[in-house]
């Protein structure tokens, strides 16, 4: 067995099996013309599927409203030419017997203004203000917000529907999602807003409506983050009660799996309850809902820490640290983002140990759909 063996045990989410614990990161990519995954799309995620990446997690794809998207070369996941573009992507990875979840997105008013596809549509929000507190837009009414769980939930489904393993909502980064779950920017008195548990039931209720549509068994993953676009340093919930309570909400609407995004995983959560080197924050969302659960943050992204046995960089860590965390049960799932838009045979390489074959990460690989 290879240092390394255990991220290519298999998995099993609800009866679907990846073959490896590695994910592929969600990825903005823009090389998807009027919101159409293109072929070129497909062998992109293909490539990755087919040199060990377990679970393809797409790139944020956007939802039925008019301001869910500020770039026209996001795909969506509404129209009928973008779906059959999705199809064939979702062919193309179980042709190399990968699995594949898309990522559902809604900016929220992180989109610019007048850009998107549809430049005429408002940006919807939880209250219609920043993060700085500046007033933009009217809040929502009751049957705005509605149609926007619907919108998620119709999307849901149809990722269900063009044969996608399981699904993503994106919780996480300040976008619309996570608008609903943080204070700065839901001011709302009604029950979408108050307390973190009610700031949840946005979320909540997508989950629940995206359940009925398509059943108990298919896999419904929450992707969310303390960190925002806007602002690093910001933090949803500092106790791990408060996380507890937040998470319940949507473990009992329906959640399958949480995926934890931090820009670094091996920061520890709650220092102050069990130390530097404690739990991450994937790691406390098992321990606290039982649920499987993915972390995220700069793995692999130094050559130099890859193989090395220990190191103490404050921005790598070598690749051994956080399999040896895998094998204690931390989380069950790692995604790599960067490490593998730059190199698709980035987990077959690891696997392998031909660790001496792999780049660090460059910008440049951004350029392309390599
Ligand atoms: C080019 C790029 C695009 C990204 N787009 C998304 C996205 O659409 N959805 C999302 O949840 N995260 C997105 N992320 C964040 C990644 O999923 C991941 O959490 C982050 O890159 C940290 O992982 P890494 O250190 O392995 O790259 C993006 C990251 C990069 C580099």
């Amino acid at each position: 067995m290879s240092d390394f063996a255990s991220l290519f045990q298999p998995f099993t989410l609800k009866g679907v099996t990846f073959s490896s614990r590695i994910a592929m990161a969600p990825m903005t990519r823009s090389f998807s013309p009027g919101g159409v995954p293109t072929e070129d799309v497909a062998g992109y995620y293909q490539r990755r599927a087919a040199a060990d990446v377990g679970l393809i997690i797409t790139e944020g794809t956007t939802i039925r409203r008019g301001g869910a998207s500020g770039d026209p070369a996001i795909p969506n996941i509404h129209e009928p030419e973008a779906i059959e573009g999705w199809k064939n992507v979702v062919e193309k990875v179980h042709e190399v017997d990968g699995k594949i979840a898309p990522q559902v997105w809604h900016q929220g008013i992180a989109r610019r203004a007048g850009t998107g596809p549809h430049p005429e549509a408002p940006s919807d929000s939880p209250s219609g203000i920043t993060h700085k507190g500046k007033a933009l837009y009217d809040p929502p009414t009751i049957a705005d917000v509605e149609d926007m769980i619907s919108a998620f939930a119709e999307s849901i489904e149809t990722s269900k529907n063009a044969g996608f393993d399981c699904v993503e909502i994106h919780g996480a980064h300040g976008y619309l999602v996570d608008q609903f779950f943080w204070e700065v920017l839901n001011v709302r008195a009604d029950k979408y807003g108050g307390s973190i548990t009610s700031r949840a039931e946005f979320a909540a209720e997508i989950v629940s409506e995206a359940r009925k549509r398509v059943g108990p068994d298919y896999p419904i993953i929450l992707r969310m983050s303390q960190w925002k676009l806007f602002d690093y340093d910001a933090r949803l919930v500092t106790t791990p009660k408060d996380l507890e309570n937040f998470l319940n909400v949507l473990v009992d609407a329906g959640v399958d799996c949480i995926h934890c995004s931090q820009r670094r995983y091996w920061e520890p959560e709650f220092p102050e309850v069990d130390g530097e080197n404690g739990l991450n924050l994937a790691g406390w969302a098992k321990k606290l809902t039982g649920l499987p659960t993915i972390t995220v943050g700069s793995v692999g992204l130094s050559t130099e820490f890859t193989a090395a046995f220990r190191g103490d960089g404050a921005k790598t860590r070598p690749l051994i640290d956080v399999v040896e965390r895998l094998e204690k049960g931390e989380f069950d799932m790692i995604a790599v983002g960067r490490a593998l838009l730059q190199d698709p045979e980035w987990a077959k390489k690891v696997k392998e140990g031909r660790l001496d074959e792999l780049d660090d990460y460059s910008a440049d690989s951004l350029k392309t759909l390599s």
